[in-house]
């Protein structure tokens, strides 16, 4: 009796307590030192949780409810169901204090009109049920962070740019030890302001939030091939720590290089635009190959398609901090890509254009891209709007025994234009006894057996003014991203392969850094309802692992070795020779590690589920394949799942599709041969 009713007395103060508490969220530490640091999340009293309860991220605080930088569900948590619970998030810094909240979003509040680029609803605000205090980074807005290097057009210099809350003068020291960085350069700081923006979102209160202050400086006097430290602050606004990297060697006999394009990054949170995890392991891989080299000097060039921030701010502030382990360490080239560039009223758009420069750019019309990065050389087009000149268009440098030249696909490059000249001028004056290598580098491809259909044309305009040059000037080997997938060609001209590099270039695809959406390899001309991708003559290998390839070249050869992200091991190889000869390592089973070929993982089937297409004009989904949507503006869809495919189907298709050894190859024994299959 007595133990009953002081069970009803509780179960009562339980109800009051629980429908009188305020739910309650809290966050600690609330100050924070720099990027990358950790903040834990609780909540607790959260009445009756529902599962689409969720946590809205917030920078600077005073933003309104619908514009978060990013947001989870509480059922992230274990305990969710509960009514507490808590998620700890590395936090980026954006300059300006974070806070949280966290709302109830009910069934019939969802709006499908309201959607992120992958069509899947945002998150509504109608019921806030508790906000946090801010968490702020304190003096620590005032360091410098998001540091990455550059070659500069004399090799005994390094650039260096970074990001700070204010614009007041810094500087770099520097020097070959720790304790001793006796030199010094000031670093002058610009920024960009939201009227310079071209279109939404990036112009807009969603998309736009306060970009910092970009500073930018050159370390010169470095004596070649030695390990520099560096640091970056000044005395008013602190130190940042110490970094190093080896300089450029203008007389060194090899040559490293990471090439890739399409690299975003990833966010602990979701946001407005799909991020991408795999990003992640392309960076990790990629510092372990740098960690390995030792004081050797290599390089990274990502081929255009970087961030994927589309006119989201802070995703620029996310990348860079992604990036800042390898981007302190060695320089990082970049090439313009669609995604930063494209807006409509772009100054160069032929008809023949109109469908494939768009609105890829979100908006930045080429603004952060121009500011954030410096790369060697000079070149610059206006924008015909308010916004600064593009720059970082066309560039060359040599690095050891190869002469490399990254040109825009973006901007006019056809016989007669600025670009063009540069182009022709640049290769017909290598010196090939220094220099017996040459590698042009671009955002979209010349060649691809992916189905980019919007792309057809400028690859035949390309093919018109570009290829020429190349195969004139004896390019060694022809670099492209865009399409998110590696794919090697044979040596190639005019779309026949021939023998050798010197009069056919090899081309590469390699676009597969980490985005995950893209159009399939291209059909049977005679059964474009039932896809099973033959892969033509003059695709030597192709795939749909995510990855980077290696550049390795000496005066002799010249080696290139797609990594695959999924084991971090070598999975193509090519090799050319000064004399011209290529070598495929993926047709010699018998050589080093370097060419082992291995079977695709069982991830790769789930990965392919998810593809889909940069291309607006694809009529190549499998017809059994589920279409959940248009995403972004650029018209991509999303894929999600096979739905009814027949198994065999399937895996044919998946083999076809993504292991894509050449038959005939001494791998054929792995090579699943999709014949069967071709109804
Ligand atoms: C959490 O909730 C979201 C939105 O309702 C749902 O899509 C997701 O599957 C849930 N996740 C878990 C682990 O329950
Ligand atoms: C937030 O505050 C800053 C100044 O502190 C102001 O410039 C900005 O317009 C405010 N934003 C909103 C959304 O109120
Ligand atoms: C958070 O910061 C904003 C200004 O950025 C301020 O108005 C607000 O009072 C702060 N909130 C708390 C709980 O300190
Ligand atoms: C963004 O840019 C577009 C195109 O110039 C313009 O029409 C729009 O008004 C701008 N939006 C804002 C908020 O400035
Ligand atoms: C750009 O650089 C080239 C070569 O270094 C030089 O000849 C040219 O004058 C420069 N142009 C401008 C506008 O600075
Ligand atoms: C390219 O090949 C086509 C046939 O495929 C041929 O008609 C054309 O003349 C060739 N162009 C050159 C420049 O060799
Ligand atoms: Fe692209």
């Amino acid at each position: 009796m007595i133990v009953n009713f002081s069970i009803f007395i509780l179960s009562l103060s339980i109800f009051t307590s629980s429908a009188n508490a305020e739910a309650t969220l809290s966050v600690s530490p609330t100050t924070l030192k720099r990027s990358g640091d950790i903040v834990n999340i609780e909540w607790s009293n959260i009445d009756s949780p529902s599962d689409l309860d969720w946590l809205g991220i917030y920078s600077p605080p005073n933003s309104s409810h619908d514009h978060f930088i990013g947001y989870k569900f509480l059922n992230v948590s274990a305990t969710w169901k509960d009514g507490f619970g808590s998620i700890t998030l590395p936090l980026t810094n954006l300059r300006s204090d974070y806070t949280f909240r966290i709302f109830r979003w009910t069934q019939s509040e969802i709006d499908t009109k309201h959607t992120d680029h992958d069509q899947n609803p945002l998150p509504g605000t109608k019921h806030l049920l508790a906000g946090s205090e801010n968490v702020t980074f304190g003096n620590s807005v005032d360091k410098a962070e998001q540091i990455h290097l550059a070659f500069e057009n004399k090799p005994n210099r390094m650039q260096v740019t970074f990001v700070a809350g204010d614009g007041e003068e810094r500087f770099v020291r520097y020097g070959q030890a720790k304790d001793m960085l006796g030199n010094s350069a000031a670093a002058r700081g610009i920024r960009y302001d939201r009227e310079q923006m071209c279109n939404a979102p990036a112009n807009t209160t969603v998309g736009w939030r306060d970009p910092g202050w970009i500073f930018h400086t050159v370390m010169k006097n470095l004596n070649p091939a030695v390990r520099n430290y560096y640091q970056i602050g000044s005395e008013a606004k602190g130190w940042s720590e110490i970094y190093s990297f080896i300089s450029r060697d203008m007389y060194a006999q090899e040559t490293r290089a990471f090439i890739f394009g399409d690299m975003g990054c990833a966010t602990p949170y979701n946001t407005f635009i799909r991020t991408q995890e795999e990003s992640k392991s392309t960076v990790k891989w990629i510092l372990r190959d740098i960690e390995a080299l030792g004081d050797k000097p290599s390089f990274v060039s990502h081929i255009g398609d970087i961030s994927y921030a589309r006119g989201y701010s802070w995703v620029w502030d996310e990348f860079f901090a992604q990036i800042e382990p390898i981007a302190s360490k060695v320089p990082y080239h970049v090439c313009i890509g669609n995604h930063e560039y494209d807006f409509p009223a772009q100054p160069w758009k032929p008809d023949w254009a109109a469908s494939i420069y768009g609105n890829d750019g979100g908006g930045e019309c080429g603004v952060p891209y121009s500011l954030k990065f410096n790369m060697p050389g000079n070149s610059s087009e206006s924008t015909g709007t308010k916004a600064p000149m593009t720059r970082n268009l066309y560039y060359s440098y040599d690095a050891g025994s190869v002469h490399f030249l990254s040109i825009s696909t973006e901007t006019n490059f056809l016989e007669g234009g600025t670009q063009y000249e540069f182009i022709k001028q640049d290769l017909e004056s290598v010196n090939r006894n220094k220099t017996p290598f040459v590698v042009v580098q671009g955002h979209r491809p010349m060649y691809t057996t992916s189905n980019e259909v919007r792309d057809t044309t400028i690859r035949q305009k390309m093919l018109e003014h570009l290829e020429p040059l190349f195969v004139k000037n004896e390019v060694t080997l022809a670099m492209w991203g865009h399409v998110h997938r590696y794919e090697r060609f044979c040596p190639i001209s005019n779309n026949t392969c021939g023998k050798q590099w010197k009069g056919s270039p090899v081309h590469l695809v390699v676009g597969m850094g980490g985005q995950d959406w893209q159009a399939n390899w291209a059909v049977r001309p005679n059964h474009p309802d039932l896809p099973i991708f033959p892969q033509p003559e003059e695709s030597m290998y192709r795939t749909g692992e995510f990855g980077y390839a290696r550049l390795v070249a000496n005066k002799h050869k010249l080696t290139v070795s797609f990594v695959g992200n999924h084991d971090g091991e070598v999975h193509d190889t090519v090799e050319m020779l000064a004399s011209g000869e290529v070598i495929s390592g993926s047709k010699d089973g018998t050589k080093t590690s370097n060419s082992a070929v291995a079977p695709a993982p069982a991830w790769d089937v789930n990965s392919g589920s998810k593809d889909n297409s940069e291309s607006p004009n694809v009529q190549t989904v499998p017809t059994s394949a589920t279409l959940v949507g248009k995403s972004e503006s650029d018209g991509s869809w999303v894929v999600k799942g096979v739905g009814l495919m027949v198994m065999g189907l399937v895996l044919g298709f998946v083999a076809g599709y993504f292991t894509g050894m050449k038959k005939g190859s001494s791998s054929r024994s792995r090579w699943i041969p999709v014949k069967s299959e071709e109804i």
